[in-house]
């Protein structure tokens, strides 16, 4: 890939169509800049972090990918800052890139640039002769921090307790810890990304005659009432904050999806009035939205789907079409940049950067590169081999959906 400055990050209104607003110490703090010492993680990088002010940061990045050559592969999520992107040997979302970093036996080391369950997974889908790194360990995701190991096995001793579990297939979204998904291995269920979860969840259906989808509510609910013609009330919601989840024994019984109180918050700030707005701001425009937003803002899309799907409707889009996307910021505006014959504008008018994706930015990267010519491996991802053995069967699950 060819590598350029990083882009600068002033007032200007850029082809996305928002105005992103000046540093304050708020911003350089979401922009990975800081410690974030109340994150779910709350840890900074260690080490001496090159200031991002430095001019040679990109040929330091490429003096140390290239001394590292083939022992390094750098896999960029499509969140990712552009910065980032520039130096991915692969780009993709979270599936595709655990399944390039499988299909990469002989790389020593694996430099994960997107989040802490991405860079599990592809621990998991790894030999043990190869290391995980995220750049920064701080880069995690609020959806996934929604669903903690103890809170489902409280969940499962509910649905015991309500006489349903023998009946219960969980389906957790591959944006989940590696504990979920040894758990949803444990108890014979698969993983999903928002690519495959129609898939998942016929087959779960299969299985059992009831889904615990988990964490993300939206992408459970979305696809059990637009891909498989469930009603919004065959779903409930189960509110680990709340005893017994917040439902009685027979809502339980009555549902055919209980749907895990988890959410993105980057998906879950598109709204209704971002849909309505837009369409009066740019006549003719096709809203493009995905999954994982709420279903009231899907139900008024034309479209849905995931990152991928995404990339390739704006790929095959006619030339002077329009189009509003309802997906994280760094994305949207790389394709209205790629695409400057369509108009692609942003759904939202406020900034929608996923704050933990936008941590691993150019010292991050530079820094890990760096300190792998030294012979020092930074922040290594490493999951237990017993939650491993578990959350590999819910993914091999997936792997082998039809
Ligand atoms: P995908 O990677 O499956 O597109 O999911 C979107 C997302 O929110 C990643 O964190
Ligand atoms: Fe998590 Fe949402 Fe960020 Fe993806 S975009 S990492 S689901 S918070």
């Amino acid at each position: 890939m060819t590598t350029t400055a990083a882009p600068s990050r002033g007032t200007t209104p850029d082809p996305a169509g928002y105005q992103e607003p000046a540093p304050t110490p708020l911003a350089l703090l979401l922009l990975g800049r800081d410690a974030d010492p109340a994150s779910e993680r709350g840890v900074d990088c260690p080490g001496d972090l090159p200031a991002a002010s430095d001019p040679d940061l990109v040929a330091r990045a490429r003096a140390a990918k290239a001394a590292l050559g083939d022992r390094v592969f750098i896999l960029g999520h499509h969140y990712q800052r552009d910065e980032v992107i520039e130096f991915a040997d692969v780009t993709g979302d979270s599936f595709k890139l655990a399944r390039d970093a499988a299909n990469k036996p002989d790389a020593e080391y694996i430099v994960f640039c997107g989040v802490h369950f991405m860079a599990e997974s592809a621990d998991i889908l790894t030999s043990a002769a190869q290391q995980v790194i995220l750049p920064d360990l701080a880069a995690g995701c609020s959806m996934a921090d929604m669903a903690t190991a103890e809170q489902v096995a409280e969940c499962w001793d509910v649905l015991t307790d309500a006489g349903v579990a023998g009946t219960v297939v969980p389906v957790a979204y591959m944006n989940s810890s590696a504990d979920i998904k040894a758990f949803t291995g444990r108890h014979g269920g698969t993983i999903c990304t928002s690519s495959n979860a129609q898939r998942a969840l016929e087959w779960a259906f299969e299985q059992g005659s009831k889904v615990l989808f988990l964490p993300d509510q939206h992408l459970g609910r979305n696809t059990a009432v637009r891909d498989l013609g469930f009603s919004p009330e065959d779903c409930v919601v189960y509110n680990p904050h709340k005893p017994g989840g917040g439902l009685t024994a027979d809502q339980l019984r009555a549902a055919k999806m209980i749907l895990w109180r988890g959410h993105c918050s980057v998906h879950g700030r598109f709204s209704l009035d971002s849909v309505n707005e837009v369409r009066e701001r740019v006549p003719g425009v096709t809203v493009l939205v995905h999954p994982e937003c709420k279903h009231e803002v899907v139900e008024a899309a034309d479209l849905v789907g995931s990152t991928e799907y995404i990339i390739k409707a704006l790929d095959a889009a006619e030339p002077g079409s329009k189009w509003a996307v309802g997906t994280e910021l760094n994305l949207v505006r790389r394709l209205a940049k790629a695409h400057p014959d369509k108009e692609i504008v942003f759904l939202d008018r406020t900034v929608c950067f996923c704050s933990t994706m936008n941590r691993i930015d150019l010292p991050h990267l530079v820094w890990t590169l760096e300190s792998l010519v030294e012979g020092r491996v930074p922040n290594v991802i490493t999951v237990d081999p017993e939650t491993e053995k578990h959350a590999k069967a819910a993914l091999d699950q997936m792997l082998a959906l039809p």
